[in-house]
């Protein structure tokens, strides 16, 4: 075989990332279920560099170099383990196979797993970007062996986005973690999501702005600290007119958020590891809030609000506390995922490169931002920095803006505007900081009803009060 890298399952990504090798010099080996697919897409962009078409699984195998490197982009869960299935028989030893999809990373563990034991490389990688990052270069999150990487690896920077000329791909960790990384980018994307949404409904509710105002205070925050791919895009989306009713297009659009699930694998996941993405988790709920049409015809007009609607006198003034205050979430949305990544990567034995994954970060994927940088440097200053938030940068750029946010989190309590995002963020800001917690008390019931013991401020050891007796203390 002669191809360099082959691509199955020609669905858009993977038809746009099989063009972005193309158009990269590699000559790329093209298979999908349906030869359709194959076909149409030699006849639509052959011209842009050199397929190998096939139409058979042994003839496009048989097309490619040694070690053959082979990119599944199908559906995750059944659809994958299908074609993994059936590309098997056909491969030797040292061949690598790349799961470019959306997989759960567990799965991916398993893959690896039942693909190591037979010789052959699994690599779950991340592709975040969207159709368009497929094509004209995504982010790229490579988990499997380190040694799939090197002959992997510069195929891969090559066809990914880069800033500053560093390519936005690098190896992540062993079998599962770049799966779990692009799980966790998904999940910040919904934070992030959520916060711009609330933002937006805080400017709507506070100022009574029109959706094309409010589109232009965003295009106005995209030249700052904010500037990112998710601020530009709503800027776009709040300005763009309904062709049909002339309406702001934002109105029309039904209010219920729906999720192909990366969302909810990272809540269950920060769930299992202990770790408080209460950011992610709030963006999650409020998405499954907004999808909750029984729950929501029964409350609305029924349920009573006694809150004054919002009258801003200074609107300059709001719209700078609404920019401090999504900033300042953002940074604890930011600082949550990259908690749990750290666990994860010291839960599964992956040794995670936390400034690596925030490099990478900065093209290509939906959550690109100015802001990476801030946190890479941090991650320079300290690899092994315990909490962003307490980064020196982070502590200066996030307690510039915390009385804004409190005078934000208090007006939308007042006046009745839901902030799940922004409350949550700012109520971990100051539970994290707090040098005493009310967990006393939790500790203090729990052994109360149930034995379940404590531990002392005062001294070491494991403690039962006999609450029901003498209220004697026992070591436990
Ligand atoms: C990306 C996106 C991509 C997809 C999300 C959408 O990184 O390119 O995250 O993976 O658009 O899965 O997720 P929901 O459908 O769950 O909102």
């Amino acid at each position: 075989g002669t191809a360099q890298i082959g691509v199955t399952g020609l669905a858009v990504m993977g038809r746009n990332l099989a063009r972005n090798f193309a158009r990269n010099g590699f000559t790329v080996a093209i298979h999908n279920r349906s030869y359709a697919k194959t076909a149409s897409l030699v006849d639509d962009h052959g011209d842009e560099g050199t397929f190998v078409p096939s139409e058979s699984v042994a003839d496009f195998v048989a097309s490619l170099e040694r070690p053959r490197k082979v990119v599944i982009m199908v559906k995750a869960g059944a659809p994958t383990d299908a074609v993994i299935d059936e590309l098997v028989p056909y491969l030797e030893e040292g061949d690598i196979v790349v799961d470019a999809g959306n997989a759960h990373f567990p799965d991916t563990i398993r893959r690896e797993n039942a693909l190591r034991e037979k010789g052959l490389h699994f690599v779950g990688s991340g592709v975040s970007g969207g159709e368009e990052g497929a094509l004209l270069g995504p982010s790229i999150m490579p988990g499997g062996t380190a040694k799939s990487y090197e002959s992997l690896g510069p195929i891969l920077e090559k066809i990914s986005a880069t800033v500053d000329g560093v390519p936005c791909c690098t190896y992540v960790g062993p079998d599962g973690a770049g799966h779990f990384v692009k799980m966790v980018h998904n999940g910040i994307e919904y934070a992030d999501m959520q916060l711009i949404a609330e933002a937006y409904d805080l400017l709507k509710q506070g100022l009574g702005a029109s959706a094309a105002e409010i589109g232009q205070i965003f295009a106005e925050w995209n030249t700052g600290d904010l500037e990112s791919f998710l601020i530009e895009i709503t800027a776009d989306v709040l300005q763009h007119v309904d062709a049909e009713t002339g309406a702001a297009f934002v109105d029309i659009v039904l209010d219920q958020a729906e999720q192909k699930g990366t969302g909810r694998w990272t809540v269950q996941n920060g769930l299992d590891l202990g770790v408080p993405i209460t950011g992610i988790a709030e963006a999650t709920f409020a998405r499954a809030l907004s999808g909750s049409v029984p729950q929501r015809k029964a409350a609305v007009g029924t349920l009573q609000a006694h809150a004054e609607p919002w009258d801003v006198t200074d609107r300059d003034a709001f719209i700078e506390d609404v920019r401090l205050a999504l900033y300042a979430s953002k940074v604890v949305a930011y600082s949550q995922g990259f908690d749990q990544i750290a666990a994860a990567s010291e839960q599964f034995g992956w040794n995670i490169d936390r400034g690596a994954m925030a490099r990478i970060w900065r093209g290509g994927c939906i959550i690109r931002a100015r802001f990476l940088n801030r946190i890479t440097e941090a991650y320079e200053r300290d690899a092994q920095l315990p909490l962003l938030l307490a980064d020196e940068y982070f502590t200066g750029a996030v307690g510039n803006g915390v009385q804004a946010w409190r005078r934000i989190v208090a007006g939308a309590a007042l006046h009745g505007v839901p902030t799940p995002a922004f409350s949550s963020s700012l109520a971990y800001y100051d539970g994290v900081r707090a040098e005493r917690l009310p967990a006393a008390l939790i500790q203090a019931q729990r052994d109360f009803f149930g034995a379940h013991t404590y531990r002392r401020t005062d001294r070491d050891g494991t403690f039962h009060t006999e609450w029901s007796l003498d209220r004697s203390e026992q070591p436990a």
